[in-house]
């Protein structure tokens, strides 16, 4: 029986609500949520990982935008336009690379363009709201489809490697990269997973293997230096990891040891897919030279979860995310089906209304 999954974000109440998230800083060991009652908070909880992955982040700055116009509700047309603009803007600067984040708020955005002149703050409010739950909702629906297209990639007895987290977690509900192996779980299939830890922030041990625990599906930890290994031993049978920006060409951001472990994928001839949903895909991006990449503080390498590991003042390269050229990837899976090269040609699809999508 699948397990009561508790959501990774959600709004509590009604327009005067707020949002109420998973503090995912605090997993595996502490699971509590907490309530974001001003943009602030909100904008704190992404740039911190509180809420992370890149769905979820386009999710909780949507809700961000509901929080962060309650204190210009009572104000005039004016003054409540240029509240909810400079919210948009300001949580746009939270992080830079998952463009579900930018998404997201330009869903925003649009609504308030097309509701501004003849609808009253309140009535703009209403609809921002309606607005940032159907992104929640519609992400919902995606990971399940997403999951049930790339079920078909598996079989049973395969091994799974995947890295960071891709979970539920990193969705509204169900994840991208998890999601394809919650599906092919519930269908029958059993699987091992290999959730490499990811450092720095360790993603993988502290969030994946969690999640697959609750779920009672077969998790195994490595160090992320243990890949190579595990794929050698011929424990690995597909990689599954999910993206925070894929570029026209098929070229796709994800944390940082992604590009690592498709070349080490690609080595031992095992197919490397990335999950992802419509909206992590950028095609005003022609390749992934052009994704901003963030780079974090120093300090998460140097005193990782409050101990230090590393001389003070030693000089720290600390990128969050890599690129995986688009020629190692044997497939996108996405709420559409699984998208296989030519990427430039295939991947035109997803710009197109759903009702003209196939597998391709
Ligand atoms: O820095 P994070 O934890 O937000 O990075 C998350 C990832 O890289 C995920 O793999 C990606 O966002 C896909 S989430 C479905």
């Amino acid at each position: 029986m699948p397990p009561t999954v508790i959501p990774t974000l959600h709004w509590e109440g009604q327009l005067d609500g707020h949002l109420v998230l998973i503090d995912q800083t605090l997993l595996p060991t502490e699971f509590r949520e907490i309530s974001c009652r001003d943009v602030e908070s909100v904008w704190e909880a992404i740039k911190v990982l509180r809420v992370r992955g890149a769905p979820a982040i386009g999710v909780a700055a949507a809700y961000g935008v509901c929080v962060g116009l309650q204190t210009a509700l009572a104000a005039g047309e004016s003054a409540f336009l240029d509240r909810v603009n400079h919210v948009i803007d300001y949580l746009a600067t939270s992080r830079p690379t998952a463009v579900n984040l930018f998404w997201a708020l330009d869903r925003m955005r649009r609504v308030v363009t097309a509701g501004r002149g003849h609808l009253s703050s309140r009535q703009l409010a209403e609809r921002l709201l309606a607005e940032a739950r159907a992104i929640e909702a519609e992400d919902r629906q995606t990971c399940r489809d997403l999951g049930r297209h790339g079920a078909t990639l598996l079989t049973s007895g395969q091994g799974v490697l995947t890295h960071c987290n891709a979970g539920g977690l990193a969705t509204a509900d169900y994840g991208t990269a998890l999601a394809v192996i919650f599906a092919a779980t519930e269908a029958g299939l059993a699987l091992q997973v290999y959730a490499d830890e990811t450092r720095p922030l360790l993603q993988g041990a502290r969030l994946t293997a969690w999640e697959l625990q609750q779920r009672g599906i077969p998790v195994t930890v490595i160090c992320d230096s243990m890949a190579a290994q595990v794929m050698r031993e011929g424990r690995v049978h597909a990689v599954i990891v999910g993206a925070d920006r894929i570029a026209a060409n098929g070229d796709a951001a994800n944390k940082i040891g992604t590009y690592g472990v498709a070349i080490l994928a690609a080595y031992h001839k095992i197919p490397f897919y990335v999950a992802a949903p419509a909206s992590t895909f950028d095609f005003a991006i022609a390749a992934g030279a052009e994704i901003p990449i963030e780079h974090r503080d120093p300090r998460e390498i140097t005193h990782g979860f409050g101990r230090q590991t590393a001389p003070a003042d030693v000089a720290v390269y600390n990128p969050a995310f890599d690129v995986t050229p688009a020629s190692l990837i044997a497939g996108f899976i996405t709420e559409r089906g699984v998208i296989r090269p030519p990427y430039r040609e295939n991947l035109s699809i997803l710009q197109m209304p759903p009702k003209s999508s196939g597998v391709v």
